[in-house]
This record gives C-alpha cells, structure tokens and sequence, in this order.
C-alpha cells in the first residue's frame, strides 16, 4: 500500500478535479483531500489558489482560519498569508519585517475547466483533456455530483467504461436483458489515451427522456482518472466526462459533465436526477467488488471480449506504472 511519503508519480504529476467551481465561494476557505494530502482552496480577486492545508509556522490547518483584506489568517497565533503565501504579518512580533525562507505557503498548480476546479500536486505532465462539447453553442451543459465512493478510483472508470453491464445494472433505462449483446468493437491506444469506437447497442431509455434508441458509443480513456463518452444516431448526441478525486487508495470522488445537443427544452435537474439514480445503481456494484484495488495482473480475473476496453485499460496502467489503487 502506498503511503503519504511515496505517492504515486503518475497521479502526482497529474491534474485532477476536487471540487466544483459554483462551490467555491469568495471569501470562504474550502478543505479537500487528493492524494491523501489536504488541500485548502479560496478565491482571491477572482483567482483560485489551491494550497497546502497546513500552517508553515505550528501545522494548524488553514481552511480552519479565515480570509480578511485578501490574505489568509491562521486561527492558531494569527499569523497572516498573502495569495502567494508569504507570511506577511506575526501579531507576536510586529516589527519581524523577514520571516524564515520556510514560512512559505505550499502553492498547488490550479485552474477552473468544465464548472470544476482541478489541481495537481506535482508537476502536471499533460494538459486537462479537452472536452470540446462543453463550449459548443448548440449543446448544453451542466455539472452532476459529486458521488462518493469507497473504493478505488480505478474502479469507478473501470466501471463508468464498461459496457456489459449496462444490460443488467441499468437494465430498463441503458440496456435490456433482451438485447444483451455488445457489438464487436475497436480499441486504440496512442498519446490521447484509450479509444473503443462504435459500440453499438439497444438503448430503452438512454438519457432519461423516455426515448429508446439504438446508440453507437465512442468511448475515450484520456487520463488514467479521466473518461468520456459520446453517443448518438448520427443527429442527436450525448456526452459525458467523468473525472474521478483519488481522496485516498480506496476513496473516490465521481464528478460528470454532460453536455448534449437535442431535448435541450428538458430541465437539466431532470436529467441530472435520471444520472443519480443510474449512480445509485452502479456505486453497490463498485464497493462490493473485491479485490477493492484494480488487479493490473490480467491473470487475476478473467476477460471476455466485451471486456476489451478493460483489458487495454489494465495494460496501459500497468505500462504507466501507476500503483494507487491498483494490486
Ligand atoms: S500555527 Fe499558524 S500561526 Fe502558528
Ligand atoms: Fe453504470
């Protein structure tokens, strides 16, 4: 198991989401967790700042102090941070001009993509993957979550990329128990990640709308805590993204964005209760798998060809040396 002081290069160097943006209020310090380490977010001027949630002078946590004149007070000796995180005031020596080097904030590379907040704790290796629908004037699109869920992360996209049980856990809504079968599709691996293209399969109630249909999925893993779906007929599509908080080994946090070009007169709450609901179904599945971490050893579960999208997920993990989450 991985510990505080050997995190998982692979994610460390990575972007990930841990809140949504519409909860990040002005003048509010908000606590989170990636990674086992604790994070701190608040708005300055418009400006996220994501920090190490830990006092350089005693370890208190910040995010149990407050904002005053743009600058974080610590509750423990009052102790005032600028948005860089230079220590700019000490009540106990108001005359101290130069406090020592390590008096320093830790500062977290952050920024706003999607309605999310994403940071990394290392040095980000990839861009946050481009969600190109998000941004297009004849879709919509809206926020969903977040969904907690204890265990891996790994699991909940092995998961949200799995088609086979759509049929069964989803059955009546994403698939029928009469239209089982998965069509035969492609996978690709390159720079952008995983691709399974055209995975096509009978659909009774797709998004919640009451509309069956025949769907088509081209499915994308694009960061090992990253996916995306897009389905449709040809005319009308819908798209999702699913960014997963790695909070620790065996806790995670779901966050979706949807964003779809038809039915745009039905209410989003709507669909977004249709997308809780299809969570409330697939999350029992996901905790109750054991092992809890992600075999990357293909001899320790067994894989049909359905399972496709799967397998190559398993190798590219492995092949990325990824280890949170994973046995
Ligand atoms: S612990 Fe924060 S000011 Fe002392
Ligand atoms: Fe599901």
């Amino acid at each position: 198991m991985l510990t505080d002081s050997f995190p998982d290069p692979v994610l460390y160097d990575d972007w990930h989401v841990v809140a949504c943006a519409d909860d990040l209020k002005e003048n509010q310090l908000l606590k989170v967790h990636l990674l086992g380490e604790a994070v701190v977010l608040w708005r300055c001027d418009r400006q996220v700042l994501a920090w190490r949630d830990r006092c350089p002078h005693r370890g208190v946590p910040l995010s149990s102090g407050r904002i005053e004149n743009g600058c974080v007070v610590c509750p423990y000796h009052g102790f005032v941070f600028d948005r860089t995180g230079n220590c700019i005031h000490v009540p106990a020596n108001p005359a101290l001009t130069s406090v020592a080097q390590n008096s320093q904030v830790y500062n977290y590379a952050v920024q706003e993509r999607y309605g999310y907040i994403w940071i990394a704790l290392g040095e980000p290796q990839h861009q946050v993957p481009i969600f190109w629908e998000w941004h297009q004037p004849d879709f919509v699109s809206f926020n969903c979550g977040p969904y907690v869920i204890n265990s891996s992360p790994l699991r909940v996209v092995e998961n949200f990329t799995d088609f086979a049980h759509l049929p069964h856990t989803h059955a009546g809504l994403l698939g029928s128990s009469e239209f089982p079968e998965i069509s035969d599709y492609a996978v690709t691996v390159d720079e952008a990640g995983i691709t399974a293209s055209d995975v096509r399969l009978h659909q009774p109630n797709p998004e919640g709308t009451g509309a069956a249909r025949d769907v088509s999925y081209l499915c994308q893993i694009r960061r090992p805590l990253v996916a995306y779906f897009t389905k449709g007929d040809g005319t009308d599509q819908f798209s999702m993204f699913l960014a997963v908080t790695p909070v620790e080994e065996l806790r995670s946090i779901a966050w979706l964005g949807i964003a779809r070009n038809y039915a745009l007169e039905v209410d989003n709450a709507e669909l977004e209760a249709f997308q809780n609901h299809l969570m409330s179904q697939d999350i029992p599945m996901v905790e109750s798998q054991r092992p809890q971490r992600l075999p990357l050893d293909l001899q320790a579960e067994f894989h049909v060809p359905a399972d496709r999208l799967a397998v190559a997920y398993r190798k590219w993990l492995k092949q990325l040396g990824l280890q949170f989450g994973a046995c």
